[in-house]
């Protein structure tokens, strides 16, 4: 359960904010009274969650480079953040092939402009900030394993968006142990994310699975499935995002006992393969629709990935609250809304309320 009073008017920076989580992120943190500054590049798809819900209402938006460390540094220093929530990134693995060096230096050196932005803001203006980086289950090198990664596995990362993630973790790390140690002279308290498979209301992206199923129910076209047997922990975005809220929110009061990485991943039933995702969803959606296989994909792609959360659940009382047919539910509604231009924001801020009603029940 996120605490109202602690985010009301708190000054929150997000990257990322003109992307799917990013969007979604705002939304939750104007709910809930923040005082939010977003830095991104333009929304990276067209239609979008940002404009569609009209984020640009509810925050203070500068459209930047995160690689842009002047232009970062300088947004950063004047809005004086209490928490950073650090969502930029290159977060395809299919573009990761293409753009290795905009992959890399986006995920990596972005993080590490965003940090160095943070503290040279702390040798100025000293007070308590918290920073939250959100990296992926990608970043764990891949064993195949039947059971989740924990929090120390070993990092790796085949492709170069997975292996930028396990490098941004790196530089986290290298962060914590160089500036932001307990005690830090920054008074700055610094932890990493690492969520599973995202699926939501609003996510146009291209390449990833459930945005593929509407887009071909919406024009009535084959669904193309790549690699149908891999198993992912599938969760609805509100899932991660109140993992991020609730790490932030611990950091801040309890100093650095939270610092380190944090896994935010679905129960095991709920990590299921890509085919079963698509029934799920084409049961839902009630229409019918052609399926097309295209098998094993050609580009690499683990085909086991489980999250271990017992640090989460136990640390933080972070829980689940949607299993995957209510999230998918969830996404079918939000998409006949779409379709019905309905008002988006009134949609997702419901789903909002309705997800922070059900952690009270
Ligand atoms: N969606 C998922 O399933 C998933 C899973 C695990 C982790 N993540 C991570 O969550 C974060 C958000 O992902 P998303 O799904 O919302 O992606 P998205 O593509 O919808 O959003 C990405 C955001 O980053 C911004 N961005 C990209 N390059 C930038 C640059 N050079 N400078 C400034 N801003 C830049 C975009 O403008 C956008 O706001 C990413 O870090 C991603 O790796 C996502």
């Amino acid at each position: 359960m996120l605490n109202k009073k602690f985010w009301n008017e708190k000054k929150v920076f997000v990257t990322g904010h003109t992307g799917f989580k990013g969007s979604w992120l705002c939304l939750w943190l104007h709910y809930l009274g923040a005082n939010i500054t977003g830095y991104s590049l333009s929304p990276p798809t067209n239609p979008n969650l940002f404009d569609l819900c009209k984020i640009n209402d509810i925050t203070n938006t500068v459209i930047g480079d995160i690689r842009n460390y002047t232009l970062l540094n300088n947004v950063i220093s004047d809005f004086d953040p209490d928490i950073i929530i650090h969502l930029a990134a290159q977060p395809l693995v299919r573009e990761s092939y293409s753009n290795p060096i905009e992959t890399y230096e986006t995920n990596v050196l972005g993080t590490v402009n965003v940090f160095e932005a943070v503290r040279a803001l702390s040798t100025k203006s000293n007070k308590k900030r918290v920073i939250v980086n959100v990296t992926s289950d990608k970043c764990y090198e891949n064993k195949e394993w039947l059971w989740g990664y924990r929090e120390d596995d070993k990092l790796g990362g085949f492709d170069p968006y997975s292996n930028s993630k396990a490098c941004s973790e790196l530089v986290t790390s290298c962060y914590l142990q160089s500036f932001f140690y307990r005690n830090n002279q920054y008074g700055i308290a610094l932890a990493s994310a690492r969520a599973g498979n995202v699926i939501g209301g609003g996510d146009f992206a291209k390449d990833r699975l459930l945005p593929d199923c509407v887009r071909s129910c919406l024009d009535k076209t084959e669904i193309i499935i790549r690699n149908p047997n891999s198993l992912r922990p599938w969760q609805h975005v509100l899932e991660p995002l109140s993992g991020y809220l609730l790490l932030a929110e611990k950091l801040y009061n309890d100093g650095y006992l939270y610092q380190g990485s944090w896994n935010f991943g679905p129960s095991e039933k709920d990590t299921l393969t890509v085919n079963t995702i698509v029934d799920i969803f084409l049961k839902q959606w009630g229409e019918s629709a052609y399926i097309k296989i295209e098998g094993e994909n050609a580009t690499h792609e683990a085909k086991i990935l489980k999250l271990d959360c017992s640090k989460a659940k136990q640390l933080l009382g972070w829980e689940q609250r949607w299993d995957i047919d209510e999230a998918i539910n969830k996404v079918v509604l939000w998409t006949r809304a779409f379709i019905n231009k309905q008002n988006l924001k009134k949609v997702c801020l419901e789903q909002i309320e309705e997800f922070e009603l059900k952690s009270k029940q």
